[in-house]
């Protein structure tokens, strides 16, 4: 299938673009604890524009100290800084494709112990989000705000950029004072709409002063703040026109605050392109560039967006953060190969570590590490399960010159393939369907059985990947309760009342399958947090699907106990995850390597045993020299 939409080219000032598509900017914490542009961030640009992106809005680069918001995030407060942004920006220019650099300011989305003590806001409100009280900032303060922002815009022409992105989404600084939600002033700063605007407006107006009218000026503002008194889509629209009067060369519509979090990075299950119709409202309004983003995913989708004229542009975060060459697969008719974001979140705020990390592709921000090569012996392995880690391993081994195998009795997919049957998962068939198509691709072959250590020596592999989990332990065999996982496995044999113990993801997914087949549900946590074993955005999104579920959520006091709770509904446990221990016993005397994977229910883990599968099956039989390599690790390579 062919995009014309998607790659005519286009003309932004004096930006000339090869395609519409663009890079979403995405906040990589890749660079170091001051700022500074790293070789690792370097690298995951450099194959996201070789990949064949039309303009990349690189990352959010905090203007000032009191404006950050992580340890490890871009800054553009100093000059010191200036060699590696031009560095990062001649690079992406080598490559092909166009960088403008997006800049910002957290306000009140901070700590104070990331912001240098100094939390600010337009008004002394705190976030409901982070909840520590901001300084409210002076008139003169504001000035200096206005300074930093045109200082580092200047930097970023100075450094090769082609234009900036001010940062008037997401709750940070600007867009606090643009949203009545934050800003509670009573001077010129705020009240009206012309008020809230003007510290965009000074600021717009100082880097066309300084920097001239050529150098383009982005706006990313919020369509929808999704929260009380916030911004709707009618003063949206109204902000887009002012905005073009003072100068700005394109619109950049996305939604949602910290406050409303998930709003911001739609998860699995939200409609694709679900702010596409704010932003065709907002290219009514104006005559400027109008990019679209939010959950734009497939080439048909975006092309379409492009070819019936709802926006000009349209940007991708999470699909390029899985993919980087997403965009030479769509150009060459490739689809089937894109790697499919899964909508999981992971790269979106872990509780282990913030920097972007991708379930579906151990490559992603390891790309100046990792190497796809040969190895120096080929061996002969068999991976036994089907789950996504144990695929992504057999893929690498495969291209690496292994003879490869992979047994299983269930489905492909394991853990992934019933936890698709959750109502807001059903893009995790997507994985699976790009898994099997990779499997055919690379001729590996899929024996439909567990098999025994004996038969595994007979049949002389010399090692094993043990890349499952044990479904069942024998507390969930009982009559009267069974575990989530049976539950997820023949959801119409449950009970219409049900009581579900737990306080993990499982649990809560489980409640929603059950609920969404209109079963009364109800959940007893022995945790405050419930789920306690997502991020924040994801954790928003499940309690309300479960509210307007009307599943009961209870939180188990310390000194009860559930048993005496359960009444006459059928008991569900969901906070055991299937275990990897009964494949570990049934392999450990197996003659050759054995590596041990198992499968993964939780995103957070999913990723981290993905990642261990990357490692593991790149140096199983020794590293010698490089073939193939391909940013998305799979070895294919694209026509161009
Ligand atoms: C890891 C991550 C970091 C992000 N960082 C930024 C950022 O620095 N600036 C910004 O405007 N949006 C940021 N976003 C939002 C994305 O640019 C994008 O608007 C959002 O992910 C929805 O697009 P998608 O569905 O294509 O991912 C981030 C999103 C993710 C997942
Ligand atoms: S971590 Fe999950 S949401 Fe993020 S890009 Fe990868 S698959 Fe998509």
């Amino acid at each position: 299938m062919s995009y014309d939409y998607l790659f005519k080219e286009i003309q932004i000032g004096e930006i000339h673009l090869k395609n519409r598509i663009v890079l979403s900017p995405l906040t990589s914490n890749y660079c170091d604890k001051d700022g500074f542009v790293t070789p690792r961030l370097l690298e995951y640009y450099k194959a996201r524009a070789e990949g064949g992106v039309g303009l990349m809005i690189v990352e959010g680069a905090i203007v000032s100290q009191n404006g950050r918001g992580f340890p490890y995030q871009l800054m553009v407060d100093r000059d010191e800084l200036i060699p590696g942004l031009g560095t990062l920006a001649d690079q992406i220019h080598q490559s092909g494709s166009k960088a403008i650099l997006q800049i910002m300011h957290h306000g009140r989305q901070t700590r104070a112990a990331a912001a240098s003590g100094d939390v600010v806001a337009p008004s002394a409100v705190p976030c409901p989000a982070f909840k520590e009280m901001p300084r409210e900032l002076s008139v003169s303060d504001i000035k200096g705000v206005v300074a930093e922002f045109a200082e580092a815009a200047r930097r970023a022409k100075e450094t090769g950029f082609l234009g900036v992105e001010l940062h008037l989404a997401h709750g940070y600084l600007l867009h606090e004072f643009i949203s009545p939600f934050a800003n509670k002033r009573k001077d010129n700063y705020g009240g009206s709409l012309e008020n809230r605007l003007r510290i965009v407006r000074e600021i717009v107006e100082t880097i066309r002063e300084q920097l001239g009218h050529t150098f383009p000026v982005f706006c990313r503002i919020s369509s929808d703040d999704y929260v009380e008194k916030g911004i709707t889509i009618e003063e949206a629209i109204e902000i887009a026109k002012r905005l073009e009067q003072v100068g700005v060369a394109a619109i950049d519509v996305s939604a949602g605050v910290v406050a409303s979090f998930y709003r911001t990075t739609p998860p699995s299950g939200s409609p694709e392109g679900l702010y596409v119709e704010a932003a065709s409202r907002i290219k009514q309004n104006v005559n400027i560039p109008v990019i679209a983003v939010g959950r734009i995913k497939h080439p048909e989708a975006a092309n379409q967006i492009i070819g019936e004229s709802k926006a000009d542009l349209v940007a991708l975060g999470r699909a390029l953060i899985a993919d980087p060459d997403w965009v030479q697969k769509a150009q060459a008719g490739q689809e089937e190969f894109i790697i499919p974001c899964i909508g999981c979140n992971i790269c979106n705020g872990r509780s282990s570590a913030p920097e972007i990390v991708c379930t579906v592709n151990g490559f992603t921000g390891r790309e100046y590490e990792l190497k796809l090569e040969l190895a120096i012996q080929q061996r002969k392995i068999a991976i036994l399960g089907g789950g996504i880690p144990g695929l992504a391993a057999a893929c690498i081994l495969k291209q690496r010159g292994h003879t490869v195998e992979v047994f299983t009795s269930q489905p492909l997919g394991g853990l992934a393939a019933l936890r698709a049957r959750v109502p807001i998962h059903h893009e995790l068939e997507e994985a699976i369907t790009f898994y099997s198509g990779e499997l055919k691709r690379l001729e590996i072959h899929v024996n439909q059985h567990e098999p025994s250590k004996r038969e595994l020596e007979d049949l002389e592999f010399n090692d094993i990947i043990v890349a499952y989990s044990d479904n069942h332990s024998e507390e969930s065999n009982a009559i009267d309760v069974q575990s989530a996982i049976q539950v997820l496995e023949r959801p119409e044999q449950t009970a219409d009342q049900v009581l579900l113990v737990g306080s993990n993801v499982l649990t809560a997914e489980t409640a929603l399958l059950l609920g969404s087949l209109g079963k009364k549900v109800k959940i007893i946590s022995k945790q405050s947090r419930f789920p306690n074993d997502v991020g924040t955005s994801f954790r928003q999104y499940l309690l309300e699907k479960l509210s307007a579920l009307s599943v009961e959520i209870e939180i188990l006091k310390s000194e009860d106990s559930w048993e005496a709770l359960t009444g006459n509904n059928q008991v569900i446990l969901g906070d055991s995850y299937p275990s990897i221990q009964p494949a570990i016993n049934q392999f450990k005397d197996f003659s050759g390597e054995v590596h041990v994977l198992g499968d993964a229910y939780p995103f957070d883990d999913l990723a981290n045993v993905v990642k261990k599968a990357t490692d593991i099956a790149l140096t199983m039989g020794g590293v010698t020299h490089e073939c193939n390599k391909s940013h998305d690790g799979t070895g294919r390579k694209i026509s161009r």
